[in-house]
């Protein structure tokens, strides 16, 4: 594998279309009441960023299975055609977005949390009630710019993650003693939580371009393993997070739990089986169809980069 020195980094690659991209869900998200308006768009303020790793991610995706231009005479009809592809692949990035924001709202609701991206949380400003609401809001916006796709393949991949979403927080609420010790449970709940609107958006950037089943599977398995490594190293932070800052004396159930995790290596082989998961998420991209096109290499090369900075990140 080459790893040239002017590797760049994938986030800054696509930064400035991620930014037209947050722009444009601006204007997406007004509502006709400015008390809806001003919560639906709280997340999509200037300020308030997130990391945007959706986007960037499908983004990327969209250039890693671009079809190259021959310099033909079509080439010219050829370009408008694909910015015209580009736009639509834009628009999965913005409805993937709206959803997975939904879903914070509404989860944020759910575990009465206190912050989110770095600011306080919509719950604890606008209240539960109207933090439902917005996240509602966002979903109907989703599913109009959806409809306008006019593709109804992937009209339903969407609204199945939707689903997906749904199944995985309700599998998290209630959960029973048996269900917790199984390892199969966990990992399709966190499929469901985590890891499907990821790889079924990115499926739909595939589909949109036009892509075999072969090919819009690739995509699929790579949003499916980096999602998948990504809630994994989430509960493993979330787990070295407490012990570091559980002190001595109080809490000594969760010390006996904390015991009992280092004893049974949990940390390690829950490491291991996020490289596992990253390492498919690599060979999904390599075996995209060959293509000599700088961009198209480019942007794989990036997107086998985030799956290096999901298993190495500490925060
Ligand atoms: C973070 O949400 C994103 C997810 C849970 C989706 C799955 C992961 C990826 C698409 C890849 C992640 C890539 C890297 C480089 C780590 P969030 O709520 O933590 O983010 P937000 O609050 O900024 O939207
Ligand atoms: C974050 O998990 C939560 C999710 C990734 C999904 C939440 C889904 C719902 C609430 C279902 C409703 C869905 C829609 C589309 C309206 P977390 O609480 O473990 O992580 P956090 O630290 O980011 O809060
Ligand atoms: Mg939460
Ligand atoms: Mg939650």
């Amino acid at each position: 594998q080459i790893r040239s020195k002017e590797q760049q980094d994938p986030f800054e690659l696509v930064a400035d279309e991620v930014s037209l991209l947050v722009n444009r869900l601006r204007f997406m998200v007004s509502a006709e009441v400015p008390k809806l308006a001003s919560t639906a768009e709280y997340f999509f303020k200037v300020g308030v960023e997130g990391k945007r790793f959706q986007p960037t991610v499908l983004l990327l995706m969209a250039s890693a299975v671009k079809f190259s231009l021959s310099e033909s005479t079509e080439g010219k009809v050829l370009s408008i055609l694909a910015d015209k592809l580009r736009s639509r692949q834009q628009n999965i990035a913005e409805i993937t977005e709206m959803i997975h924001v939904a879903s914070l709202m509404h989860d944020d609701v759910l575990d009465n949390a206190d912050t989110r991206c770095g600011v306080r949380s919509l719950n604890l400003i606008k209240g539960n009630k109207l933090s439902v609401l917005a996240g509602d809001f966002l979903l109907s916006r989703a599913c109009v710019a959806l409809a306008a796709l006019g593709n109804t393949e992937v009209a339903s991949l969407m609204a199945t993650t939707v689903e997906h979403l749904v199944t995985g927080e309700t599998m998290q609420i209630s959960t029973s003693t048996e269900q917790q010790r199984s390892m199969e449970y966990y990992l399709q709940k966190t499929y469901y939580k985590t890891s499907s609107l990821i790889s079924n958006s990115c499926k739909a950037v595939a589909i949109l371009a036009g892509h075999t089943a072969e090919v819009s599977v690739l995509a699929y398995e790579y949003g499916r393993n980096l999602g998948l490594a990504f809630q994994l190293i989430d509960d493993v932070l979330n787990f070295t997070g407490t012990s570091a800052s559980l002190g001595n004396g109080s809490l000594s159930h969760i010390r006996h739990a904390l015991d009992y995790l280092r004893k049974s290596h949990g940390v390690e082989r829950t490491k291991e089986l996020a490289r596992e998961h990253t390492d498919r998420a690599v060979k999904a991209i390599e075996s995209l169809p060959y293509s000599d096109d700088k961009d198209v290499l480019t942007s794989r090369r990036a997107l086998v980069d985030i799956t290096e900075r999901v298993i190495t990140r500490t925060k």
